[in-house]
């Protein structure tokens, strides 16, 4: 059976019907057109499908839609600041932290999350934090850099 839910993408409200086993991803991805939601694993272990629920990172392939209802999510396409970069992107620009691109998003919304946190991270709690990242072509180094870049004052 159907269900109806509403909740903002971006900051743009959004209701539809979906499938109680339908997932926020296949709903951002294939329903709504935010394909910058990556499907890698589809099982929660790879974190390109990362997306910001009230404000915290969730793995929306493992996130029904219908829990989504009434929540305020942020996609990558949500990121970038009166069309400029945000400065997280920015520092994964500069520090050379993207190759193909794809666990991108994903990394820049749980930094993004991080820094609206306000809390100061060492190496190693940034490392705990990207722990649910897996990138295939940068050895990481980089992307710890850029972490590192987004969170100074
Ligand atoms: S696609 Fe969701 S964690 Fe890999
Ligand atoms: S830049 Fe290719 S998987 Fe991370």
């Amino acid at each position: 059976m159907l269900k109806k839910i509403s909740f903002t993408v971006n900051g743009k409200e959004v209701s539809l019907e979906v499938n109680p086993g339908e997932t926020l991803l296949e709903v951002l991805r294939k329903r709504l057109g935010y394909t910058g939601v990556k499907k890698g694993c589809a099982v929660g272990e790879c974190g390109a499908c990362t997306v910001l629920i009230d404000g915290t990172p969730t793995d929306s392939c493992i996130y029904l839609a219908v829990w989504a209802d009434g929540k305020e999510i942020i996609t990558i396409e949500g990121i970038a600041e009166d069309g400029k970069l945000s400065k997280v992107q920015e520092a994964f620009v500069e520090e050379g932290a993207v190759q193909c691109g794809f666990c991108t998003p994903g990394l820049v919304l749980t930094t993004t999350a991080m820094v609206q946190s306000g809390k100061k991270y060492t190496r190693e709690e940034i490392k705990r934090e990207l722990s649910g990242h897996f990138c295939r072509c940068t050895g990481y180094q980089n992307i710890i850099k850029a972490v590192e870049k987004s969170l100074e004052d």
